[in-house]
């Protein structure tokens, strides 16, 4: 089949691939563009490993094909933190140890992000709905959901010490994180 052109920002950065067109976002991201934080799990988007933001919409990026992105905003785990500044979520994922194996981290932060921006407000039921995608098998669901509350509830705090060198971002901050792609 025919290679094809596809131009895109990618964290804000624009890229230019020249590939078949029957490749997913998923595999052009991490195998032609060494990005390897989005996770294949299942491949039939039933996990949510490999979840990306899309022109401010989750995606599973194992479902898109490359020329679904043609001039498209596309935000992966890497373009969360600004500027070495992590995203309210990171820190607060790991402020409430909300991990295990971590292999379904990048998605689940990538849908806390856009729950968060979605709703600065979220509550509980709300960020379980946001994450209802997101599968975790090691069942760390409780401590990643405290995690997300604890943003829209305005308790998660900057750390301390060493890690204040690599400061979070505040709740009031949430925005330019999807949006300062467009
Ligand atoms: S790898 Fe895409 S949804 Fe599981
Ligand atoms: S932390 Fe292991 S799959 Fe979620």
């Amino acid at each position: 089949m025919a290679k094809t052109v596809v131009q895109f920002t990618l964290n804000g950065n624009p890229v230019d691939v020249y590939t078949e067109p029957f490749r997913t976002l998923l595999e052009v991201v991490r195998d032609d563009l060494g990005l390897f934080g989005s996770k294949e799990g299942c491949g039939t988007g039933d996990c949510g490993a490999c979840t990306m933001i899309v022109d401010g919409k989750t995606v599973n990026s194992c479902l898109v094909l490359i020329p679904e992105v043609q001039q498209a905003s596309v935000v992966t785990v890497e373009g969360l933190a600004v500027n070495g500044h992590l995203h309210p979520v990171q820190q607060a994922f790991i402020d409430h140890s909300g991990l295990q194996c971590g292999f379904c981290i990048p998605g689940m932060l990538m849908s806390a992000a856009a729950t968060v921006q979605d709703n600065p407000d979220a509550t509980e039921e709300e960020i379980r709905i946001g994450l209802a995608g997101n599968l975790c098998r090691c069942t760390g669901y409780d401590k990643i959901v405290k995690a997300v509350l604890a943003v829209t509830q305005g308790t998660q705090v900057a750390p301390a010490g060493e890690a204040a060198a690599a400061p979070s971002r505040g709740k009031e901050d949430l925005s330019p994180v999807i949006m300062f792609q467009e």
